[in-house]
């Protein structure tokens, strides 16, 4: 696992974002990972400052984000699909067919989770996965304890991920106590992860992240055994570690 210090958000949203963009500029037809939550947000908005700037095009490219809430239709703003098509999709010329995210109103969710999970096998993968991390060391939404071997699955929600969700609810009753997540081995497949994070809210799973062992009850110490992670924190989500 490779560290990369930064001083802050603004600087960590600049690296992931060039990161990023040399990759599809490579590889025009990148499958990337995609995460929601306020972490990858000023990342976002990089590659869509790039694509107007210098043209940078995501019409080859492919996603599949890591989770939806159970409940919400693409409808709903507070649903994933609505955040990421709102926050990136609508602002570059990628094809909004090749945007997966799973569908948390599929009627039969069990099979949504199967077909997701095939769908990207039979894509040949992600390429560069980004990730946020909860306090909890959930990543995706894969809380504490979740089985390293899972694949996309439905989960139910931490208490502590609700609380810190409801941020983006009216309030917390609103906040869905499920969703589908692509799982640990999902992830684990990813042939690179970029790990995002910020501020000082994160600097004790930080600190877990760097410093625990492979452990089930800290679902992010898993990638400890990935041969291809980087680490990027800026120095207040660094503040706990050594
Ligand atoms: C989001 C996701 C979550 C978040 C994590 C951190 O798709 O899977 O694991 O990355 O909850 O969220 P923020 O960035 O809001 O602190």
């Amino acid at each position: 696992m490779e560290i990369i210090k930064v001083t802050n958000y603004e600087e960590m949203s600049k690296t992931a974002a060039d990161y990023i963009i040399t990759m599809v500029r490579q590889f025009p037809d990148a499958t990337l990972g995609l995460a929601t939550g306020g972490t990858p947000v000023g990342t976002y908005k990089r590659l869509i400052e790039d694509h107007q700037d210098n043209k940078t095009s995501y019409k080859k490219v492919t996603t599949f984000n890591l989770d939806e809430y159970i409940g919400l239709s693409g409808e709903n703003p507070q649903s994933y699909r609505y955040f990421m098509d709102s926050v990136l999709f609508n602002h570059l010329d990628i094809q909004k067919v090749n945007t997966f995210i799973p569908n948390g109103t599929a009627l039969d969710l069990e099979k949504e989770c199967l077909n997701y999970e095939n769908k990207l096998k039979n894509h040949g993968g992600i390429g560069l996965q980004i990730l946020g991390i909860g306090n909890n060391g959930h990543i995706g939404f894969n809380e504490p304890g979740t089985a390293f071997s899972s694949n996309t699955h439905i989960v139910d929600l931490a208490d502590s991920t609700i609380k810190a969700n409801a941020r983006y609810f009216n309030n917390i009753e609103e906040v869905p106590n499920q969703a589908i997540t692509m799982g640990i081995s999902t992830i684990m497949q990813c042939r690179e992860i970029l790990l995002l994070a910020s501020g000082e809210a994160k600097a004790d799973a930080i600190q877990q992240l760097l410093g625990k062992e492979v452990n089930e009850h800290f679902p992010a110490s898993i990638l400890r055994s990935h041969p291809n992670v980087k680490v990027i924190a800026d120095e207040a989500a660094l503040s706990a570690s050594k």
